[in-house]
């Protein structure tokens, strides 16, 4: 161990790393963003960005992190100097910081409504709960900001104080159960789900590709998810990289963590549609999607308040294993840059994150109709500003660094892969992922402009 703490074992690495992926954005973001941005085309182009842009940067970033073990301002910057490039790289890393802290604060709100649900799981039960009934509880929660304010600080109070331990300790505990955990509930709830729903039409819905639906947006929407489904492009992944010991593989444990996180989140999605389609549901709810849809399954299946009360248990955890994560390289920085301790920092941190997050919250309410950016209202513009730009644009300048500015020996070196896989690693991050964000980029601003 050193004195900034690693993982145990390749195993903990692989979870926490799986847990910082598997978060609110699989099963809440993924499936409403599924349903607004036309199914199946959305589907398609994400699977492809996480095969073809996603996995190669989730490899660059874990081998940037894990060459120079330190947060990610001060990872790019050493990197860079040892590179003889120049140090205004650290900025990359900079950016990512802002990036997470930014989601967090948003991410914190919708944390804040699954423990809501869990409260209401529990102590009312969904029993026999019609789709109106349930539209109506979710539209009551978004309507009164001292019960959202309520649940978010809930939210940052134990995401923060997780975070002041430290994160190896407390993390890979935790996560051991977890993530099994989640998968089975799943799989529960698929099983329901297939049973009663019309698993044929979520099928279709999802994956009988139709491209005509395909638009520069959904292209840009869609890889933007892939980047905030894997954590990527903002330094979470490179700080949990930097607690990886040496001898590890980061190519397989990349492709585990890929591989995990979009199984979950795709069998989310089917669940969730076939029960939409069978109750004659609109598939493009928008953010409310589970919340309106799931309650109605738990209330009519055989144990169904427990199982509702363990899923939304669940979900409340993998969202605050995620939301350690956005957090953990600015708490790095803080700590590796500044006399505060853990702490300090996370308390600091923390009631920034948390005062910017009830600005969000109103967003739903009060401020509903409040516009800053191009006609997007508060939450909208911080998600769509971090998911679709801020990530993409991280993981390409890595992708950049990595690729052309790095010395060719010490990527070799840290990637640890024969010249095969070397060169497809190469080929992957040097040449598509950047094309593939750029191209988008390019796309987008054409026809917009
Ligand atoms: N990947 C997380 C999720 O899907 O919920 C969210 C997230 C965590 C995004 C960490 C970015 C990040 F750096």
């Amino acid at each position: 161990m050193t004195h900034r703490g690693a993982w145990n074992s390749r195993w903990s690495f692989i979870l926490a790393t799986t847990g910082s992926a598997i978060g609110l954005g699989n099963i809440w973001k993924l499936p409403y963003m599924i349903g607004v941005n036309g199914g199946s085309a959305f589907v398609l182009i994400y699977i492809l960005s996480i095969i073809l842009v996603g996995l190669p940067l989730l490899m660059t970033e874990v081998m940037l992190g894990r060459r120079v073990q330190k947060n990610p301002m001060n990872a790019m910057q050493s990197l860079a100097k040892e590179s003889n490039r120049s140090s205004a790289w650290k900025y990359v890393g900079g950016m990512g910081m802002l990036t997470g802290v930014l989601i967090l604060c948003f991410y914190s709100v919708i944390g804040g409504w699954v423990l809501s649900y869990i409260s209401t799981a529990i102590f009312e039960g969904f029993s026999n709960i019609t789709a109106e009934e349930a539209s109506a509880h979710f539209n009551a929660l978004l309507a009164s900001p001292l019960t959202l304010l309520l649940w978010h600080s809930i939210f940052m109070i134990v995401t923060m104080s997780v975070v002041s331990r430290g994160v190896s300790s407390g993390l890979e505990k935790a996560n051991n159960f977890l993530i099994p955990a989640l998968f089975a509930i799943l799989l529960i709830l698929l099983g329901y789900s297939m049973s009663v729903g019309d698993m044929q039409s979520a099928f279709d819905f999802m994956f009988t590709a139709d491209f005509s639906k395909i638009t520069p947006l959904t292209a840009l929407v869609a890889m933007g998810h892939a980047f905030f489904s894997l954590s990527i492009g903002m330094g979470s992944v490179m700080v949990y990289g930097s607690y990886l010991k040496r001898e590890v593989s980061i190519s397989r444990t990349s492709v585990y963590i890929a591989a995990a996180d979009t199984l979950l989140g795709l069998l989310v999605g089917l669940a969730i549609y076939a029960l939409v389609f069978v109750n004659h549901l609109e598939p493009d709810a928008g953010p409310g999607l589970i919340f309106q849809t799931l309650p109605m399954a738990f209330g009519q299946m055989p144990l169904g308040n427990l199982f509702g009360s363990l899923f939304f248990i669940l979900v409340a955890f993998a969202a605050s294993t995620s939301a350690i994560s956005l957090v953990e390289p600015t708490i790095a920085w803080i700590v590796e840059n500044t006399n505060f301790n853990r702490n300090k920092a996370s308390l600091g941190l923390g009631l920034l994150i948390w005062s910017v997050g009830i600005v969000v919250l109103l967003s739903f309410n009060i401020w509903q109709d409040v516009t800053i950016f191009f006609g997007f209202g508060i939450f909208d513009t911080l998600d769509k500003l971090t998911s679709t730009i801020m990530l993409p644009l991280g993981g390409f300048l890595m992708a950049i660094f990595a690729g052309y500015l790095m010395k060719k020996h010490h990527s070799k070196e840290e990637l640890d892969l024969d010249n095969r896989g070397y060169r497809l690693w190469q080929y992957a991050n040097n040449i598509i992922a950047p094309v593939a964000i750029c191209a988008v980029f390019l796309y987008l601003f054409n026809t917009t402009s």
